[in-house]
């Protein structure tokens, strides 16, 4: 039997043939620079892992309660009090399995079969298979440099229907690492509210901001479902571990929707996790963004000096969506062509939706300081770039 037409019907991440080739090049003894994987190299900071052995040692090994555990729900209370001066009781927070989860349980609870979400193009490619998956349809609304690649309440307007039940954007995004004003985060949430439909905001790069700080979605509304998760700001990616705030009448279905889906969230990790806002954990935290800082106020300029098109600087994540119209007309064969002759993996547009996807490739700067010296070296040489 074949599988379901559901099923089928989801796209695979095509930067896996990428990093399938890459992987066959190092066994052939070739050396590659990785900038296609979208997490951070940093390990889980140590109070972090240390609270995780203690939990397991101690048997804290069992299921919690579906929405988690309290303390955790606790601690993310104080955290959006602390950090953003918004309060957010613990009955609205459900911890859940990464982000991915929490994505799963909001589009889950808020839509229908034939029911429209939409969601900016580019963006991350689960969300629309997370809707296609429970018979929701995802709108995909251009956006481009003119807008930092984001949604304006103009653009959401636009593509309004009477089946529009959600919206969903991210910010800062990815691919794009840029960010959503304020002000259109707090007017498209009052849309949404005015129109019987929830605006959902993926936050999940909110602790990797370089410029400014922007404020939660939550600040603006308590009818918002904000999502984020302690994989990357945390660096706790295998961990799978996120949280989304949403409005309370929605808890309970939320709740029905974490039980039947997977009982609870994975417990030694939401142990490992009330260490994750201390002081100590903090620390380690802030010095790592200001390395990630670091790496994205190097290879902007240096993108930009080889002839990548990067009109808007990305104020956050760990990504630059560079415009590749200049050197080819394809960006995943330029892809595969950076990696056979420069020795760099790099994410094509086509994994990000169909908004001119063969223009576009995505690099991400998680790797340290003298390995992106060294791609950018590699680039240089591979488009045949004169050193300035
Ligand atoms: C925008 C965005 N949302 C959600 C996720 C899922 O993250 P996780 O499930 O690891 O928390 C990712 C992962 O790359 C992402 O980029």
């Amino acid at each position: 039997m074949n599988s379901s037409r559901r099923a089928q019907g989801i796209a695979p991440f095509h930067v896996m043939d990428i990093l399938a080739r890459a992987k066959a090049l190092e066994a052939q003894g070739r050396d590659i620079i990785h900038l296609e994987i979208g997490e951070p190299d940093f390990p889980t900071p140590e109070p972090i892992v240390q609270m995780a052995m203690q939990a397991i040692r101690d048997g804290d090994v069992h299921y919690t309660p579906a929405l988690g555990l309290p303390e955790l729900r606790e601690s993310i209370t104080t955290f959006y009090r602390a950090r953003y001066g918004v309060e957010v009781p613990a009955s609205r927070i459900a911890v859940t399995p990464g982000a991915s989860g929490a994505l799963l349980l909001a589009l889950g609870v808020l839509l229908d079969a034939g029911d429209e979400i939409l969601m900016a193009d580019p963006g991350y490619p689960c969300n629309r298979h997370f809707a296609s998956f429970i018979d929701a349809v995802p709108v995909r609304i251009p956006v481009g440099p003119d807008t930092a690649f984001q949604l304006t309440p103009q653009r959401v307007e636009r593509h309004w229907t009477e089946r529009t039940k959600a919206v969903l954007l991210a910010s800062p995004s990815n691919p794009t690492g840029t960010l959503a004003r304020d002000a259109d985060i707090r007017d498209i949430a009052e849309l949404c509210a005015a129109r019987g439909a929830v605006l959902i905001v993926d936050e999940i790069y909110h602790g990797l901001v370089y410029e400014g700080s922007p404020q939660t979605a939550l600040a603006h509304s308590d009818q918002v479902i904000v999502i984020n998760s302690f994989s990357k700001y945390y660096h706790m990616t295998g961990w799978r571990l996120g949280w989304l705030a949403a409005p309370v009448h929605l808890m309970g279905g939320i709740e029905r929707l974490a039980q039947n889906l997977y009982l609870a969230p994975p417990t030694p990790a939401q142990f490992a996790a009330l260490a994750a806002f201390s002081e100590e954990t903090q620390a380690i935290l802030e010095g790592r963004r200001l390395e990630l800082k670091a790496r994205r106020d190097f290879l902007l300029p240096a993108l930009r000096e080889l002839g990548f098109g990067l009109p808007v600087a990305p104020e956050g994540a760990f990504y630059l969506y560079a415009d590749v119209s200049r050197f080819t007309g394809d960006s995943f064969a330029f892809a595969e062509q950076m990696l056979e002759k420069a020795g760099v993996a790099i994410t094509p547009g086509l994994d990000f939706g169909e908004v001119l996807p063969e223009k576009y490739v995505r690099f991400a700067y998680a790797r340290p300081l003298p390995v992106l010296q060294e791609a950018v070296t590699r680039i240089r040489r591979f488009l045949g770039v004169k050193s300035a």
